[in-house]
């Protein structure tokens, strides 16, 4: 299994990613706090999120990248690359098996318009082509539809019931689990995808 990703941006369509910088604090710290309400349900670290989150998660972003354990992005519009809408991640979770997992979110303001495909999109081609992962997982919590819809349009297939996987605020939640197959990716109708990131 591959461990480089390079840190140039990607770009899509309508988006730009890239890894996360130090002075993004400001940017994500906004998005997440105008985004609160709808994170909530469904993301273990907004319980009791402050500012000093946002700073340690840029840290560890950073860390994590140089040290290859995880790819973070801000999701950036082309037409206002100073606006954070979103995260999407991919981490390896077993090298021998080369397996991986992707998770995100989008800002409130932004969701509905096919962003979380297109940026998913981004970080899952990465796991395939330069981390040269065989499967990719994503895992969602019971009730989350949006998700579910994405992973649906993503070609993702679902595996199965999670049994309090996360606890959420002072929940334990249900996850359903979905997998993606390195030929599954390969063999995708191209059609489905908005545009493949160029680097
Ligand atoms: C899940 C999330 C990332 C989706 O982002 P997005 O940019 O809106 O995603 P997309 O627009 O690409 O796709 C969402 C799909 O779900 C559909 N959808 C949204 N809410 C829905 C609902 N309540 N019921 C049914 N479908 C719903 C949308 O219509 C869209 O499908 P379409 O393209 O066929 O119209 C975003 O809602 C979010 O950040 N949620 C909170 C955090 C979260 O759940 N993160 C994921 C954890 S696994």
């Amino acid at each position: 299994m591959a461990n480089h990703v390079h840190g140039q941006p990607r770009y899509t369509r309508r988006l730009m990613l890239r890894p996360f910088r130090r002075r993004d604090v400001g940017t994500l710290h906004e998005a997440i706090t105008a985004s609160v309400h709808e994170l909530q349900p469904w993301l273990p670290w907004i319980d009791g999120y402050d500012k000093g989150f946002a700073q340690r998660f840029i840290r560890e972003s950073v860390g994590s990248w140089s040290e290859q354990r995880a790819y973070d992005f801000t999701i950036r519009p082309l037409h206002d690359l100073e606006r954070h809408i979103g995260n999407v991640s991919i981490w390896p979770t077993s090298h021998q098996n080369r397996t991986g997992e992707v998770g995100y979110w989008i800002r409130s303001e932004e969701t509905g318009h096919g962003y979380g495909t297109e940026a998913a999109a981004v970080a899952i081609g990465i796991g395939f082509n330069e981390l040269e992962l065989h499967k990719v997982v994503l895992r969602i919590a019971v009730g989350n539809v949006a998700s579910e819809k994405m992973a649906q349009k993503l070609g993702f297939t679902f595996e199965g019931i999670l049994r309090d996987e996360v606890k959420v605020g002072s929940q334990w939640l249900d996850h359903t689990s979905w997998s993606i197959l390195d030929t599954e990716w390969a063999a995708r109708p191209t059609d489905l995808w908005i545009d493949d990131a160029h680097a």
